[in-house]
């Protein structure tokens, strides 16, 4: 048998050499790689402003459709309520759920957003009995069910407030795209929760209906809900 024509040959070629860089390249390089940095960041920061912007979502948006993305916004959980009952996302059907991430110690937003669901629901009237307003921890270690009881009837005594177990909290929170993490201001001995500030309305099937930015009044929040109710019939 003949001996194989030419043995391959794994990289015993030299390496292409590049020239080298002439400092004028590397300049160019840099401000090529700066100007795209540039540019990502201010199309993150419009997006962020755009998502975050305080205040309703406009009249036209409060009664129209959401997003393909956002309409991913949703799912199963399973918490306990406030009175210590076993409760999952199917005990609230048929009813519009108010969708609230939060928790009990934290110092500014989640009390401006409870007293606004809570103003909201007196100004929806007796549409209010339609509606399932729900506070969810994302503080499970601090938020027990009798912690959360104390809590909410605060602000209205309509409101439930949802807590579990660290895993069951997680999933919530993932569903509805809940972001959440602690911090320890340094020389604290307690510690806060760092967390998105959405307000959720679910349709009676638990499909979301409309996103609220904190800021909203409750003005704007009580018509939009009433509309939804409206437009679906109840
Ligand atoms: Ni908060």
């Amino acid at each position: 048998m003949a001996p194989p024509a030419q043995a391959p040959q794994p990289a015993s070629q030299p390496p292409e050499t590049k020239p080298p860089m002439t400092n004028g390249m590397m300049v160019l390089r840099l401000i090529r790689f700066t100007a795209i940095g540039l540019i990502l960041m201010l199309l993150g920061a419009l997006g962020y402003m755009q998502w975050f912007r305080p205040g309703s979502l406009s009249p036209d948006r409060a009664g129209g459709l959401v997003t393909a993305a956002e309409m991913q916004i949703g799912g199963p959980f399973a918490l306990t309520d406030h009175t210590g009952r076993a409760v999952t996302d199917q005990t609230y059907r048929g009813r519009w759920m108010v969708l609230f991430f939060g928790f009990t110690h934290c110092p500014d937003v989640c009390p401006t957003e409870l007293a606004t669901v809570a103003e909201a629901l007196g100004a929806l009237g007796p549409d209010a009995g339609r509606v399932a307003p729900l506070f969810v921890s994302i503080d499970p270690e601090r938020d027990t069910p009798a912690a959360l009881a104390q809590y909410v009837t605060l602000y209205d005594p309509r409101l439930t407030g949802l807590t579990g177990t660290a895993e069951q909290v997680s999933v919530a929170a993932r569903a509805y795209r809940v972001f959440y993490r602690k911090v320890e201001p340094p020389g604290s001995s307690t510690y806060l929760m760092d967390h998105s500030a959405l307000t959720y309305l679910m349709d009676p099937d638990g499909r979301l209906a409309a996103i609220f930015r904190p800021g909203t009044t409750a003005t704007d929040m009580a018509a939009a809900i009433k509309a939804h109710i409206a437009r679906r019939g109840g």
